[in-house]
């Protein structure tokens, strides 16, 4: 009989979903996602839990990589690993993406489709005009690029035409009113030393943001990311993007710096920060 060879990476989510896949263990997740810290003793004011099934599952829970813990006895406290869980999210989100670049599989109805009645798909050809309209509205808003000069759907197709498979245009597409949005992993550097860093752009229709889709797309572009085997993802925005800001420190972005007076935008000085996030 053959025996199933796993990958590193394999075995690590296969041992996190194992951990996570017990109502008790997920709660606990769940609980420990809403507190910095928490003590065994407050976990079980919170759950119907003995003491020692509590300690049992939070052995699990350590043993799969879902939770760290700090200092000893019974003021040890416990909270998530949040790399943990968007290496997890992160993996799975790439799964999808490969399943859904599959001609025809979206075809089965709901398949595709988020909880907000959104698809994330690759870009056509067909979406340039879509594509063009967002990030037009992203310049004139003077929010997040130093870019001023606006795009034509023409100019946004040829520039679909010319994207490898390894930097993904994704769109974000609702089910009522179309493509809401779209995020780029773009070449950070042509020299092949830079192969495994991949620049990001993210844009949503002006009046679809705040609703979540943001978020969608920088899960979905970091789960096509660690697909395409990237070591890393960059960004530059401006400091003073607040939905920006809160989006990808969201999702583990660091900060490296920030260039001062970068831009000059409309006769303002305009500062960039410089952020990454290490794939691993
Ligand atoms: C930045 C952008 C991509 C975020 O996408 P979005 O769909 O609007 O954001 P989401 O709804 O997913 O929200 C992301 C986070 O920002 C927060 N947020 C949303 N609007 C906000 C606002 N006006 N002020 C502060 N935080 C805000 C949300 O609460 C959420 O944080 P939470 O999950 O902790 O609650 C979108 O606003 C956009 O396209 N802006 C113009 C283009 C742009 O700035 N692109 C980025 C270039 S670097």
């Amino acid at each position: 009989m053959k025996t199933l060879e796993q990958s590193a990476v394999e075995a690590r989510v296969v041992r996190m979903l194992r951990g996570l896949a017990s109502p008790i263990r997920f709660r606990i997740a769940v609980e420990l996602a809403e507190r910095k810290e928490c003590s065994a003793a407050a976990l079980a004011a919170m759950l119907p839990l003995s003491a020692s099934s509590l300690f049992e599952h939070l052995t699990v829970l350590r043993g799969c990589g879902v939770v760290q813990s700090t200092g000893a006895g019974p003021a040890r406290l416990f909270c998530l690993d949040p790399t943990a869980l968007d290496f997890l999210a992160g993996f799975l989100s790439g799964t999808a993406q490969r399943a859904r670049s599959w001609a025809g599989l979206v075809e089965a109805p709901g398949w595709a489709e988020g909880s907000m009645g959104l698809t994330v798909r690759d870009a056509t050809a067909a979406d340039a005009a879509a594509i063009a309209t967002i990030y037009n509205q992203g310049i004139e808003d003077r929010v997040a690029t130093l870019e001023t000069v606006l795009r034509t759907s023409e100019e946004r197709a040829e520039w679909l035409a010319t994207r490898g498979p390894r930097h993904p245009v994704l769109v974000a597409e609702d089910r009522n009113i179309a493509v809401v949005g779209w995020a780029s992993l773009n070449s950070f550097n042509p020299r092949p030393a830079y192969d495994h860093v991949a620049d990001l752009s993210v844009y949503v229709a002006r009046e679809q943001r705040g609703r979540g889709i943001g978020d969608l797309l920088l899960s979905a572009l970091e789960g096509r990311a660690r697909a395409n085997g990237f070591h890393k993802m960059v960004l530059a925005a401006f400091p003073t993007n607040a939905p920006g800001m809160r989006l990808y420190e969201r999702h583990g972005f660091l900060t490296v710096g920030i260039y001062h007076e970068q831009g000059l935008l409309d006769g303002r000085w305009v500062d960039v920060i410089v952020m990454e996030k290490i794939l691993g």
